[in-house]
Order: structure tokens, then C-alpha cells, then sequence
């Protein structure tokens, strides 16, 4: 994770943000502060990555890139603005040991928050952030199959604001914001999922942190909730509305370092963010 010192909402980059809305500094500290301790309490280890000026949504460590086990794939920014993020994600997993493998110049990927494994495979979003061109990038380098998803819903942006693995079988899922064809490939992946409906999918309920059996929510639908209780989970509601103005939830401020790719049985365990 990475701590909202310079976050704010400085460009409009998706539908959620406008320049004219303020950002309350010391409430979007105070969330972070709680989503993390959350976190914790649930039993993950986060590490942390130092924030820097000018960069205000390096705070949506989602979007660095992609882990795999020891190896690092830097995301591949639409925007301009973002772009700017890479060489500080580069820079703190080339640190730490990691192997950066880039893609190459030209294609579009934004990293975890439009990939996640479940399955054995790798789901992967496109149109708004990251290109199905970039689908067959992801697999050569981790050796693992993609399956690729469209994204319609420009509200919903990234897949991480759609899909959420639970567990082996369970997922919340947003169908609404996938084309027909991504709406078949799910149902075939997914033999449980829990399917929001529109309105609970714009509260981004889907961009939830799955912590070993807590799910971590920016905000929970009592039907949601319920469902969730029945299988199992424990539900701790977030509040993260101070980035839910730059179009992020719980989620999109952490980025999963246990994540090992490969055929099943598929390492997802959720027990180390940072
Ligand atoms: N303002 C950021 C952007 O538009 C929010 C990123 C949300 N991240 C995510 N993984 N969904 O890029």
C-alpha cells in the first residue's frame, strides 16, 4: 500500500472523478489508516511504498503492475498522467529482488487492477486501460493461460471493479459490465459466483480485498453481506469514500504480493498486501 500524502483528485481520467469535487485530505488519511489496520487485523502483512509529490493516485498500488511469485510486470499506463507512477513501482520491486519484466512499449496493461487469477488462469479486462493485444504478452511471459474479458461499462473501468475471487469456487462477479462473450467465459470459470446487480456493483462492492476467509469492503449491500455470511466469510465494511472520488475503492489501494500464476492448484492467498 502506499499512504495518501500527495492524493487528490488533480485530473479527470474516468467517470468518477471531477477536478471541482475537494478531496478532504485528513478523512482520505483516516480511511487508508483504517482500510490498512483492517487489513492487519484480518492477518495480512502490508509493506509499504513511499508516497511522492505530483503523483496522486500512486496511492491505487493495484494498478502498479503484476506479481508473479518473484517476477514484476509494470503496468503499461493509458494515461499520461499515470504513467509517471512506473518508474517509482519499478524502482521499489527492483529494490526488494524482483525481476522486472516489461512488455513492450506500445501495448496497454494496468496490472492488477485488470488481472486476476482464478482458476488456474488469468482473467484479464480490456478496452478502457488495457488492450486484448496485451492478453497474449501477459501469458508468454507467466506462462499462463488468459481468458479475456470486455469491459462495457466505462463506470466500471478496470476488471478489479467487476470481479472479486473469494475462494477455489466463489467469486463476486458484475456481469453487467461485460460483453456477452466475457459473460459466458465467466460462467464457464466460476462455478459459484455472486452476482451483483447494478446498482451494487456501482458501489463497487466487487473491488473488496479478500484477506483468508475476511472480505474486506469499501461498502456492503445487506443481500451481499448476507450471502457472503452463508458461505462462510466475515464482512468488514471499509468506508474509503475520499478515493471513491478518483473512482477506486479498498482494492484498488492494495496490490496482492503472494500472488504466484501458474496451472492449479493456483496460489491466490490474500494474507500479504502491500
Ligand atoms: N484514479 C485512478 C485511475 O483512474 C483510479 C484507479 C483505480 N484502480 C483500480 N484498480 N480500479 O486510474
Amino acid at each position: 500500500m502506499c499512504p495518501p500524502n500527495f492524493f487528490g483528485v488533480l485530473y479527470e481520467i474516468n467517470p468518477w472523478m471531477h477536478r471541482a469535487v475537494a478531496v478532504d485530505g485528513e478523512l482520505a488519511r483516516e480511511q487508508w489508516e483504517h482500510l490498512r489496520q483492517t487489513l492487519e487485523a484480518a492477518g495480512a502483512t502490508v509493506e509499504m511504498q513511499p508516497p511522492v509529490a505530483g503523483v496522486p493516485d500512486l496511492v491505487f498500488t493495484a494498478n502498479a503492475g503484476l506479481v508473479d511469485g518473484r517476477t514484476f510486470v509494470p503496468s503499461r499506463f493509458t494515461h499520461p498522467q499515470r504513467r509517471l507512477e512506473t518508474v517509482h513501482d519499478i524502482s521499489w520491486f527492483a529494490a526488494r529482488g524482483y525481476t522486472v519484466v516489461p512488455l513492450p512499449e506500445g501495448t496497454r496493461h494496468e496490472g492488477a487492477g485488470d488481472a486476476l487469477p482464478f482458476g488456474g488462469v488469468l482473467v484479464s479486462g480490456y478496452r478502457w486501460r488495457s488492450d486484448a493485444a496485451s492478453h497474449a504478452l501477459l501469458s508468454s511471459v507467466t506462462g499462463v493461460a488468459v481468458r479475456s474479458v470486455e469491459l462495457v461499462d466505462e463506470r466500471l473501468y478496470h476488471l478489479d471493479l467487476t470481479f472479486c475471487p473469494l475462494d477455489a469456487r466463489r467469486a463476486i462477479v458484475a456481469p453487467s459490465a461485460w460483453d456477452r462473450y466475457g459473460c459466458r467465459v465467466m460462467e464457464s470459470l466460476v462455478p459459484e459466483p455472486l452476482v451483483l446487480d447494478d446498482h451494487e456493483a456501482l458501489v463497487f462492492c466487487a473491488n473488496s480485498v479478500v484477506v483468508g476467509t475476511t472480505v474486506v469492503m469499501p461498502t456492503c449491500p445487506p443481500r451481499v453481506g448476507a450471502q457472503l455470511e452463508r458461505w462462510g466469510f466475515d464482512v468488514v465494511v471499509c468506508p474509503v469514500g475520499e478515493f471513491v472520488k478518483a473512482g477506486g475503492g479498498c482494492r484498488c489501494l492494495t496490490l496482492a504480493l503472494d500472488v504466484v500464476l501458474g496451472p492449479s492448484p493456483i496460489a491466490v492467498q490474500r494474507d500479504a498486501v502491500g
